[in-house]
């Protein structure tokens, strides 16, 4: 027998409980213990729940009822926050508990000092649906591609910020509609700013950086923007040149610094990145052995992150199967035994980041004004791939858009600030880079 203390019965905890009740025999004939929740911390006893649960569960509002029960063998926080989650993780080490997580704002900002706490315990810290919901991805990094150094990661890792893009996209749906679906549909944060501003897949990016590189790159670091600034406009435009907009987070090396970023991107219609619809994620990781990889699968949802959950605890399981084993909670155990934080990452200046961008000007439809953008951009070193001005007889403002081929991101920001600046720029300008 397993006994889990649970801390949090919404989305993902009900996902969890459905999971061990309905796959239960799979479970054990797998690990050959049988997994049974104890106890579960909620804020509120009287709520209904999605889930049935055994008459012997026991419900909760004090975490100590956790922590301090010596049955509980495995905590497993279902909760998100930062503050009290922490608490409540910190003091389960402590104790002796072995920990699960789904948590990704809790570890992109304590990841290290937790995984410090529970090396030096030699107790389990997994988090397999912290990013990507059901898609293994951190198991990947860690076990499979262990004999790779990553060259790159790219990923499409929130399922909210993705839906909405694809309701855009798709159904032609606007953009309040579409997150108010994705809510209902228990994709998004407790804060969907989190989901929409880049700053949950920010989380994921910093969690996955740790695994593929074994080094911290602060999240205060990433540069982020949300899709909140993507509009029908811009995704008819992209549509037109052959492209789709996804939410991108991107990390590789170069020249053993690390270059990291979340951003709206377009991406070539043709790309299986461009084609992951709904609450879907999708991961692509070039390894220098393996080559290009990629998973696709439910990146946000009950049981698809139940599922990471419980393959978590299942890796517990038999880690503890194994006398005398060690847990290697960051894939990077042997080379560190003195249990420190990671080492922090060289970051590549975010002004060096080279990539082709697509702009869209707002200008008064006036001669001389397409020339004096592609002067601007040429004065930049910036050179024009592609471009597109849809005026009318009127005479009213008109968007102008370009593609480019690559260029520094320093040149893109000082060609907007000098046009942002003329007579002829009736609104600030659009720009995402290109994959
Ligand atoms: P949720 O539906 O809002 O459920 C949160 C649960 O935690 C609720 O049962 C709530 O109790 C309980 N809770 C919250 N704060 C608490 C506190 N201070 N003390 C005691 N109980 C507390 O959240 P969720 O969507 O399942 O997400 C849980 C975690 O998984 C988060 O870290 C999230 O980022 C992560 N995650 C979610 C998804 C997803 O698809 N939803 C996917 C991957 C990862 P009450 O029910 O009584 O209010
Ligand atoms: N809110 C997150 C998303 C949940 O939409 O992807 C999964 O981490």
């Amino acid at each position: 027998m397993l006994r889990l203390g649970l801390a949090g019965f919404g989305t993902v905890g009900s996902g969890l409980a459905k999971i061990l009740h309905e796959n239960r025999d799979i479970i054990l004939a797998r690990t050959g213990r049988d997994i049974r929740i104890k106890t579960i911390l909620v804020r509120d006893l009287t709520k209904k729940r999605a889930v049935d649960t055994a008459p012997e569960v026991q419900f909760t509002t004090n975490p100590d009822d956790l922590v301090n029960d010596p049955d509980i063998d495995v905590v497993v926080e279902l909760m998100g926050g930062v503050d009290t989650a922490r608490t409540l993780i910190t003091k389960a080490l402590n104790a002796g508990k072995h920990v699960v997580t789904a948590n990704k704002h809790l570890l992109a900002l304590h990841g290290p000092e937790l995984s410090t706490l529970a090396a030096q315990k030699n107790l389990g810290l997994y988090y397999e649906a912290s990013v990507a919901g059901g898609i293994p991805i951190v198991q990947t990094l860690r076990e499979s591609l262990g004999a790779n150094r990553i060259e790159r990661l790219v990923g499409i890792m929130n399922g909210t910020a993705n839906y909405i893009l694809s309701e855009m996209t798709t159904n032609h749906l606007d953009f309040a509609t579409a997150l108010k679906q994705a809510q209902d549909l228990g994709y998004a944060e407790a804060d969907p700013t989190f989901d929409i501003e880049g700053l949950d897949t920010a989380h994921k990016l910093v969690v996955l950086t740790r695994l593929a590189y074994g080094k911290d790159f602060p999240l205060d670091k990433v540069p982020v923007r949300g899709i909140t600034q993507v509009t029908q406009l811009d995704i008819e435009f992209a549509r037109e040149f052959g492209y789709r907009i996804k939410l991108l987070a991107q990390v590789r090396e170069v020249d053993g610094k690390i270059e990291a970023s979340v951003e709206p991107t377009l991406v070539k219609y043709t790309y299986l990145l461009a084609r992951v619809g709904g609450n879907f994620n999708a991961v692509r990781v070039e390894g220098n052995a393996v080559g290009p990889i990629m998973l696709h699968g439910q990146g946000a949802g009950d049981t698809p992150t139940g599922s990471a959950v419980v393959a978590d605890i299942m890796a517990l399981c038999r880690v503890l199967a194994t006398p005398g084993a060690q847990f290697d909670n960051t894939g990077f155990r042997a080379s560190n035994p003195e249990n420190k934080p990671l080492p922090q990452a060289e970051i590549l200046p975010a002004d060096e980041s080279v990539a082709m961008h697509y702009f869209r000007f707002t200008v008064a439809d006036r001669p001389g004004v397409m020339a004096a953008i592609a002067k601007a951009m040429a004065e930049h070193g910036i050179s024009i791939a592609q471009a597109v001005q849809k005026g009318d007889e009127s005479g009213a403002d008109v968007p102008i858009v370009f593609l480019t081929h690559k260029a520094k991101a320093k040149a893109v920001a000082e060609t907007i600030r000098e046009i942002d600046a003329t007579s002829f720029a009736v609104r600030p300008t659009v720009h995402f880079p290109i994959l």
